[in-house]
């Protein structure tokens, strides 16, 4: 059953992603001259949703005007009106024409995402939903078809494949949609030919194999002329198939997924009296009174108490509610439950993750960028998601990826990418469950882009509520574990620029960065030490204790000190590692003539003139380390090259552990 038969939920909520109730369909069909009285009503578990795609010039509008009127779902006198408008300003009547009226019909009456257009056959209601030529067709495209049961792909038999085409034909397979069929329009433009018809058939049947789209038939049609559309007829004597509508009687109204667990998306909570009642959609499987029922994120657990009905007088008392239904229950406990919780069967729950990869299909004009943080909605959830990483970039005319890691994804392209929500959401990752996987993100108030979930990265303890605050459940908050890197080198080397640098190149990376430098630890915690050899091991062991913190905490630490004897750093290593917190050694290595040199604080001026005793490289010794884990030789390459390998390590450094493999210790 298609859930947009559903009846209307008391929230009246409009998500991005979920089908809007059939009150709003209904009113469409009230309003809009559609289901004529010449058909009996068909069943509504019967009615069937659909897109129509393609290039914007193949003929998209002209067969769905061509589709209402040979169907009679166009009002009484409708198209004689257009007729004569059409003769008054000495135009040519089109097809499209049709559609373009129902439109603004539909404009004065309601205001929403997407249009609908109604029509049905003897044997079948269907709904179009995403009508061509409203505005932003392929931000509708991704939110309507995410609740379209079928497609119809419309390629101009003259033009042949285009981009848009191509395009199309990988949102279908990106958001899932596996009826298809192909209508190879403008036939008339090419005498009704049957090699141009299988030239086609055969590049588009390629192009979309690789994508996993068969179509169930290609059909030829002229959609002006009404060729192909209602029954074969005679324009086309080497096609066997059947017509444009009896391949859409064919396809099935989106079947519930056989022995899918209970999805039970919550739009609202209400009280009544002393009763708290939750109300949502049920997307799959069912709900009974009585059942055991789970609230994800979260995972608080109770039973299905009552179901409550619509005051109609003369309703049967409910029995199960099956998907596709909305519904309003209420729970034996006492939860705190609200609106974007996934309620679920309890041995069989979503996923719950803050981290997880996924395809996303970009639209808008300014590329989505690595550290990008958008509000990102799935079903009623929303969370600001930040984008981690972008793993490939896809074309998704040409199909070809990519090889150079990306960090951004453009307008149009489609990538493999990983996000992060601030806090967890709850979804069903690689298609198990299509609308709870499925998600849109948003820039302002505009769908940016749409995409499906691959797989959860970080699976949360759905009873974590009464675990203690552990390094991994911080790690998980933050996206990354914390970190000691430790800089080492003589005064003058580049610690402090190399620091100030990686520490604002991390920010960018989303990592929570924190800079110790010597100079400024000196001037607080460490303020009263000197440069003895033990008032400089007092220094490194203090502030290698607050970097500990501080990478217990989560941070990834970046030391600028001298830290000029091994023995110190030594020490600082094994504290990580007992701790259990990576650390690395890194070598800021300038000779000290170019230290000299550049001489940033005049220090080595003054220490040469004896005025400041037991400066390290003149008059006190540095220990340069034996193994460092990385030497930049800052008077041999740039800044950046040295910032370069220092991130690319910071980040490997920072990566959160794989789940179940536990913690290395230094890198
Ligand atoms: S460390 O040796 O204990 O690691 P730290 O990095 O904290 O030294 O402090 C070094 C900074 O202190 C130098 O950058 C410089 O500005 C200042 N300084 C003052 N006297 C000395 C000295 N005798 N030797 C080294 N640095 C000194």
């Amino acid at each position: 059953m298609s859930s947009l038969s559903a009846k209307p939920t008391p929230s009246g909520a409009t998500d991005a992603s979920a089908r809007p109730p059939a009150a709003v369909a209904n009113d469409i069909r009230t309003s809009a001259p559609a289901a004529s009285g010449t058909h009996s009503a068909p069943v509504a578990a019967d009615h069937l949703y659909l897109v129509v795609v393609g290039h914007v010039d193949h003929g998209k509008s002209t067969l769905i005007g061509r589709l209402l009127f040979d169907t009679n779902s166009v009002a009484e006198g409708k198209t004689e009106r257009i007729q004569a408008a059409c003769k008054a300003e000495g135009m040519e009547f089109e097809y499209a024409f049709l559609m373009d009226a129902l439109l603004e019909e539909q404009a004065q009456n309601i205001t929403m995402d997407t249009t609908r257009v109604p029509f049905c056959t003897p044997r079948r209601a269907f709904t179009i939903i995403d009508a061509p030529g409203h505005k932003e067709f392929l931000k509708n495209m991704i939110t309507g078809a995410a609740s379209a049961d079928a497609a119809i792909l419309i390629v101009d038999a003259h033009e042949g494949l285009r981009e848009q085409t191509r395009r199309h034909g990988y949102l279908l397979s990106l958001l899932g949609l596996k009826q298809v069929v192909v209508a190879v329009n403008k036939m008339d433009l090419v005498n009704y030919d049957e090699k141009v018809f299988d030239r086609i058939r055969a590049e588009l049947t390629e192009f979309l194999g690789k994508l996993n789209v068969r179509p169930a038939h290609f059909v030829p049609i002229a959609a002006k002329f009404g060729h192909g559309l209602l029954r074969a007829d005679g324009q086309t004597p080497w096609y066997r198939g059947p017509a444009l509508l009896e391949a859409l009687e064919q396809f099935r109204s989106t079947p519930p997924i056989e022995g899918a667990p209970l999805r039970f998306t919550v739009q609202d909570i209400y009280r009544f009296d002393a009763r708290r009642i939750v109300a949502g959609l049920v997307e799959t499987g069912h709900i009974a009174v009585g059942d055991p029922i789970e609230f994800h994120p979260g995972g608080k657990r109770s039973k299905v108490k009552s179901i409550e009905t619509w005051p109609v007088p003369g309703t049967p008392a409910p029995g199960p509610v099956v998907a596709g239904r909305s519904v309003a229950i209420t729970l034996e406990d006492e939860l705190f439950v609200e609106r974007g919780q996934i309620g679920a069967a309890p041995n069989a729950t979503p996923s719950e993750a803050r981290e997880f990869t996924a395809r996303v299909f970009w639209l808008h004009a300014e590329p989505l960028r690595v550290g990008d943080t958008l509000p990102l909605r799935l079903g009623t959830q929303q969370a600001d998601a930040r984008l981690v990483a972008v793993s490939r970039v896809l074309d998704a005319v040409t199909l070809d990826t990519s090889s150079a890691p990306a960090n951004e994804v453009k307008r149009h392209e489609v990538a493999e990418l990983r996000l992060r929500v601030r806090r967890p959401i709850a979804f069903d990752a690689g298609g198990k469950i299509p609308a709870l996987g499925r998600f849109v993100l948003m820039r302002g108030r505009r769908i940016a882009g749409g995409g499906v979930i691959d797989a959860a990265l970080i699976e949360e303890d759905a009873q974590s509520e009464n675990l203690p605050v552990t390094t991994a459940a911080r790690a998980s908050l933050l996206g990354h574990r914390g970190a000691v890197i430790w800089l080492t080198g003589l005064s003058g080397a580049g610690k402090s620029t190399l620091s100030t640098a990686l520490e604002q190149r991390l920010f960018r990376a989303g990592v929570l960065p924190v800079v110790l430098d010597g100079d400024v630890l000196r001037a607080g915690l460490c303020q009263g030490l000197g440069f003895s050899p033990e008032d400089r091991k007092e220094n490194i062991r203090r502030a290698a204790e607050s970097a500990l913190l501080l990478a217990e905490a989560g941070a990834v630490v970046i030391t600028a000190l001298i830290s000029p004897f091994r023995e110190d750093r030594q020490l600082v290593a094994s504290r990580c590692k007992a701790r259990n917190i990576p650390f690395a050694e890194i070598f800021v290595n300038a000779p000290l003539s170019e230290c000299e040199r550049r001489d940033p604080k005049q220090l080595y001026q003054r220490a040469r003139a004896g005025q400041i005793p037991k400066f390290t490289g003149i008059d006190s010794p540095y220990e340069a380390p034996l193994a460092p884990t990385l030497e930049l030789r800052t008077d041999l390459e740039s800044v950046s090259q040295s910032l370069d390998k220092l991130t690319a390590l910071a980040l490997t450094m920072a990566r959160p552990p794989e789940p179940g493999v536990a913690a290395g210790a230094d890198i």
